[in-house]
Formats: C-alpha cells, structure tokens, sequence
C-alpha cells in the first residue's frame, strides 16, 4: 500500500491533477480468455437494444469455477438471421440474432487482494483492464487488428499476449516468465548480484547472439563480492538471455500454432513492454515465426514523443485510453484546466511518464 500511494501521490503532483478514481491495470498467470456464443429470438421484427442484452447475456451464460471472475465481454461479431460479421445489429429486420464474444477472467482472489490494497489506500476504483488489452488499445492499427496480429506484452513477471482477427478479440493468456527472468538467469550465470545483471542486461544485452556485429567483445563485471573483476564475452551473454527469450517465444509458439492461429495472424506480432526493449527481440521473433515483427509504442499521444515510440508507455496509455473512452461521466482526472480534452490529459502526465518508466 505505501508504494502505490506513494507512486501516485508522485503522480498527482508532478501532473498537477487530483486524482477521485483508478483504472487499474492487472497481468497476472490466472488471466485468459475464452469465446462464447449467444443467441436471442428477435421480438418484434427488428433487432432493438433489449434483443441484444439478451444475446450478450446468452452468450456470458458459462460455467466457470469459484475463483474466477469476469473482468471483460468484449464482442466480436453478431449473425443475423445466418448472416456474420455484423457490428451494428440493432434497427435490422430479423428473427434471429446471435453474437459471438470474447471473455477475460481472472482469478477472484488475486482482484479481491489488489481492490482491498487500492481501498486500503483511499482510491475508488473505476475500471480493472488486463494489462494486454490496454497495450492493444494503445499500440495496434484497426488495419492490423483486421489483418489478425498478436500482441505481446513482455513485463518483469509476465508475458500476456492477445490475438485479433477479423477486427476483433479471439484470443487471450499469460505466461508467468518475464523480463526479470532474464535478469535472475544472468544473476544465476556469471554469479553477479541481482541489480548488476539487470543492469548488465540493459547496457549490453542482445536476444539474438547469431546477428552480433562483435561476438568476442569483452565486458568487465565484478564479481560476487563486488571488489574484483572478471572479463565475458558479449556474445556468451546473449545467449543467456537468447536462451531465455526463446523459452517464451517457445510457448508462445506452442499455444498459436495448437490453436491454429499462427495463419491467421498475417500481420504478424507487436511486442510491447519493457522487456520489448531488449536489442535483437525482433530478428529472433523474425526467424521463429516467420511471421512479420514489429514494437509497439503508443499512438495518438500529442507532445510526448519520447512516450509514442517507448512499448514501456504501451499498458499505461492504453489504460488512460480506456478510461477515457469507457469513463460514463465520471471524472478520474481533474485538472486544474477542467477545458482540456483527452489529448491534453495524456500529455500533461508525460512528464510523470517518463520518471516512472
Ligand atoms: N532497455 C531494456 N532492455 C531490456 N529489458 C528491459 C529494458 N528496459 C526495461 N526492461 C525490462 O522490462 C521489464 C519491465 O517491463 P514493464 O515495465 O513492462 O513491466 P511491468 O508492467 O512492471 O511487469 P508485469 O507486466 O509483469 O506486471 C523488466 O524486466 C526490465 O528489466
Ligand atoms: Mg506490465
């Protein structure tokens, strides 16, 4: 509780907002998705807002065990009278209406213990969004999302990856290995302290060992106790993190392909996060999916290009995105300025941004 309410008593201060309420952002191993169906017998000839209710409703009808709980229903389609594809029913002529969805759970428990942290600490909470399907917001073009792309999200204790195709939601999981595992390996490897390998890791890491311009270079890093020196080799370091890298890519690959959805992404996968940072994630995707690769930093955040182009900005803009975008009246953030629109609001916490990420 003392780090949240310190980070955001940072927050306020240096954005100079108020802040009444939080969308929160989860990434958790408990988190996945699953597509349902629904269907409504249209009651008066034209499809009106209570036949769709029931469609959705239908369709959020699964069985799911006692600690889990539906964070969202997203949609992806509604079949009218057999006919797909449709996005805007209500106002047809029809008997019949289906609607194909997509469902996010997570586990109970673990939202229970983050909304009593979040209280605990005075903070209402608006809005609990997982942590891929604000990347997505933030990061991925309609274009893409009809094309079929997968974004994945690679943070400190979790790669959360989600499928769109057709320009909806089809698919969504998480996997319980991060950035810091790369640390922890290297830790583990050349027998250094935790924060030296993390920052061995960010100074001269690279995921793909086979495109290093200097493989032999060496690098001087203490030792255990800190007061000698040992000298390794760049490239022996990258194929520990390659190593690890792979190991992600590997399940990520596994559950694709298992699913069939390796061939409908054709435009390929958006790495966000900030373990999307590391040199060389790119080639090594390339080579192992065949499929094109690309990181994704925020789109649409005025003034702030050091925000727009940076996948660490990706969760969190996407989380103000969302709470813009869903917030029904309600005020997250006041400004002292009460004109500024949405733009304004994300580029007035650019700077609290960038100290935090
Ligand atoms: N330049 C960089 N190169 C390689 N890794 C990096 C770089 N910058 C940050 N990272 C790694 O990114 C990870 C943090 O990413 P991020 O901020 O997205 O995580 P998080 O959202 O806090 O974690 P999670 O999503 O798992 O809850 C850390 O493992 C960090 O070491
Ligand atoms: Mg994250």
């Amino acid at each position: 509780m003392e780090t949240l309410t310190a980070a955001i008593d940072e927050a306020k201060s240096i954005a100079g907002v108020e802040v009444t309420s939080i969308t929160l952002g989860v990434s958790n191993p408990s988190i996945e998705g699953l597509n349902s169906y629904g269907i409504a017998a249209v009651e008066n000839g034209e499809v009106s807002m209570d036949d769709v209710a029931m469609a959705i409703k239908t369709a959020k009808a699964v069985p799911m065990s006692a600690d889990t709980e539906m964070l969202h229903v997203l949609q992806r389609d509604y079949i009218v009278d057999g006919q797909s594809g449709v996005t805007e029913p209500i106002g047809m002529f029809a008997v019949r209406l289906e609607s194909n969805v997509h469902i996010i759970a997570a586990s109970s428990r673990l939202l229970q213990n983050i909304r009593k942290c979040v209280s605990g600490c005075g903070y209402q909470i608006s809005n609990v969004v997982v942590e891929q399907l604000a990347s997505s917001g933030a990061t991925l073009t309609d274009n893409e999302k009809d094309m079929g792309v997968c974004l994945v999200n690679l943070g400190a204790d979790s790669t959360s990856f989600d499928v769109f195709a057709d320009g909806g939601i089809c698919y969504t999981s998480t996997l319980a290995i991060g950035g810091n595992s790369i640390s922890s390996d290297i830790s583990k490897v050349f027998k250094l302290p935790l924060e030296a390998a993390e920052s061995l890791k960010l100074q001269c890491g690279n995921a793909a060992s086979k495109y290093l311009k200097n493989p032999d270079e060496k690098i001087d890093i203490p030792n255990a106790l800190g007061n000698a020196k040992k000298r390794i080799s760049i490239q022996d370091l990258s194929l520990v993190i390659e190593a690890r890298v792979e190991e992600i890519f590997e399940h990520l690959y596994s559950r694709l392909e298992q699913l069939g959805l390796l061939d409908v992404i054709s435009s390929g996968i958006v790495f966000t996060g900030g373990a999307a940072k590391m040199k060389g994630i790119v080639k090594l995707a390339e080579d192992m999916f065949k499929l094109p690769v690309r990181v994704g930093g925020p789109m649409e955040v005025s003034g702030a290009s050091e925000v727009m182009h940076n996948p660490s900005y990706a969760t969190v803009v996407g989380l103000l995105k969302y709470a813009i975008e869903h917030d029904s009246g309600e005020t997250h953030i006041v400004e002292d300025d009460q004109k500024a629109g949405p733009k304004k609001k994300l580029g007035s916490l650019k700077g609290w941004l960038s100290k935090n990420f």
